[in-house]
């Protein structure tokens, strides 16, 4: 199997890289933007599981750059894993300058649907492979500490439920992921609950065995599913005089 990783630097992606490598030997590409951080990555991975494993330079908000990205990908994947994020520690920032707001936007969704639409042509003609896109439990309610991020992974999911519609006869299966808190460094210095925060490990191997199962949507941790079932049931009314 060989398996492309887009935004391979992520704490959350090594671990999916990791957990592929372990249970299915895979071949793995890993792209990102920062090459001496993810040729130490690939050392690793060769060295702990005996694997082939090599990395590329990739930028998803270059979107001149995705289709030659990919024609340039000497093995085309089987899988794709797109883990790419970016969330400012506070939301001020992307209130007052259209522009943060317009990053956190592209990496989280435009960048990712037009560098996942090129991949999904190609899986498409194939008549097989898997996307497996990343989002964010964030994405089901806005809340105003976190809404700008919150509505990028909200247009993400609805990308992904899209897509998965249209291939899903076609050989190729979509998968959303939608984590919780988990211990990366998109969320160090912020006070997270210890019991809901999951290490990236955890959601490594929860990711991989949903993706052997076919899974549509996976919530991980688990609890999220019902921790989120309670959110979207509170009333309007009363949720935008919560605290959130
Ligand atoms: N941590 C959480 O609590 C949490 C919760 C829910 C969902 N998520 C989602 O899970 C995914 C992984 O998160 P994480 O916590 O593992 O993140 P992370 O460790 O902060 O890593 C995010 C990675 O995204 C890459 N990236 C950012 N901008 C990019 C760009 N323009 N092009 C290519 N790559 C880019 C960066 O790679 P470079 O270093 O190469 O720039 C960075 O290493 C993200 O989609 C995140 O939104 C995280």
């Amino acid at each position: 199997m060989n398996l492309l990783i887009l935004g391979a630097n992520s704490d959350v992606a090594y671990a999916v890289a990791g957990a592929f490598a372990g249970h299915e030997k895979a071949s793995i590409l890993l792209a990102s933007r920062n090459m001496e951080l993810l040729e130490k990555k690939v050392q690793d991975l060769t060295i702990r599981y005996g694997v082939e494993v090599s990395c590329c330079r990739f930028d998803v908000t270059d979107f001149e750059s995705h289709a030659s990205f990919y024609a340039s990908l000497a093995t085309k994947p089987d899988v794709v894993v797109y883990s790419a994020g970016y969330m400012p520690a506070t939301q001020e920032e992307a209130q007052k300058n259209y522009k943060e707001a317009l990053k956190i936007l592209a990496v989280n969704f435009s960048g990712a649907a037009a560098m996942l639409e090129v991949i999904a042509a190609d899986f498409e003609r194939r008549g097989h492979g898997t996307i497996i896109g990343i989002s964010s439990v964030a994405g089901e309610r806005g809340r105003q500490s976190n809404y700008i991020y919150g509505s990028s992974k909200a247009a993400f999911n609805a990308y992904l439920s899209g897509m998965r519609n249209r291939l899903c006869r076609r050989g190729v299966h979509v998968m959303t992921v939608l984590p919780g808190f988990i211990h990366t460094k998109m969320t160090e210095g912020l006070d997270l609950p210890g019991l809901l925060t999951a290490k990236p490990e955890e959601v490594a191997e929860d990711i991989y065995r949903a993706f052997r199962k076919k899974k549509d949507i996976l919530y991980t941790k688990w609890f999220w599913r019902w921790i989120m079932a309670v959110i979207k049931g509170i009333p309007e009314m009363v949720f935008k005089r919560m605290s959130l």
